[in-house]
């Protein structure tokens, strides 16, 4: 049990998905699952431990944003020895040509966000994917036909801007797509020495201001999890 996790030592796999919802979490962990056991329930956001083509495999709702996502990924790795965290998530498209379903592998995770600057007393980390993570579910997408992508996303601590423009800079410099937890994810698996990536599906194109419809969503949510699951 950590402060976040009320889930027995033992009762999470060393593979995990983390959805940003914690509905997402139950819902794949019924529809993939095999023997789905809720193992967590600490304030709503569930978890769920079952088997999945015969191996243990775990489900973690992280909530949005990098101190959420961070507390979670922490605890699982320090206080139940998971060595794989697979971020299941959506993201904004920066590119004109990608569209509404695409998936994104994030290779490298930029960042608005102040976290790695406190981190490493003010030098730049370069937070990436793990590379074998990467590759296998580059050949899980390919292989299921999927419309995919590799390479670096924002990771923003703001889903609101003020400013204008606030993206151009980004979208000039060839990143793919915005997010809000990629960042704290790969630093905290690096800092502990185990395997991360975050795989995201475009639900919302920023240049042309298309957006998913909720089936679209559903569906497209579904084979992102399959690549994942590939994965174990
Ligand atoms: N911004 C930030 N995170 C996101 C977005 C977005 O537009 N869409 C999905 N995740």
């Amino acid at each position: 049990m950590s402060i976040h996790i009320s889930a027995a030592p033992g009762d999470i796999a060393p593979f995990v998905l983390l959805p940003g919802d914690p509905l997402r979490a139950r819902h794949v962990a019924e529809a993939y699952f095999e023997e789905p056991t809720c193992v967590n329930q600490t304030r709503g956001m569930v978890g769920f431990t079952g088997v999945y083509g015969g191996k243990p495999v775990s489900i973690q709702g992280t909530g949005m944003g990098v101190p959420s996502i961070a507390i979670y990924a922490t605890e699982l790795v320090r206080e139940y020895g998971v060595r794989t965290l697979i971020r299941v998530g959506t993201c904004g498209a920066f590119q004109p040509d990608m569209a509404i379903g695409d998936v994104i592998l994030a290779q490298a995770a930029c960042t608005d966000s102040n976290v790695n600057q406190l981190r490493f007393g003010g030098r730049d980390f370069a937070p990436c994917a793990d590379f074998g993570l990467l590759q296998g579910a580059w050949n899980a997408a390919s292989e299921r036909g999927l419309s995919v992508r590799v390479g670096p996303v924002l990771c923003s601590d703001s889903f609101y801007q003020d400013v204008e423009d606030p993206w151009g800079i980004w979208q000039r410099h060839g990143v793919l797509a915005i997010e809000m937890e990629s960042t704290a994810l790969y630093t905290i698996a690096a800092a502990h020495g185990v395997r991360a990536l975050s795989i995201l599906t475009v639900s919302d194109q920023l240049v042309s201001g298309e957006r998913a419809t909720p089936e679209q969503r559903q569906t497209q949510f579904m084979s992102m999890v399959e690549v994942a699951l590939s994965l174990l």
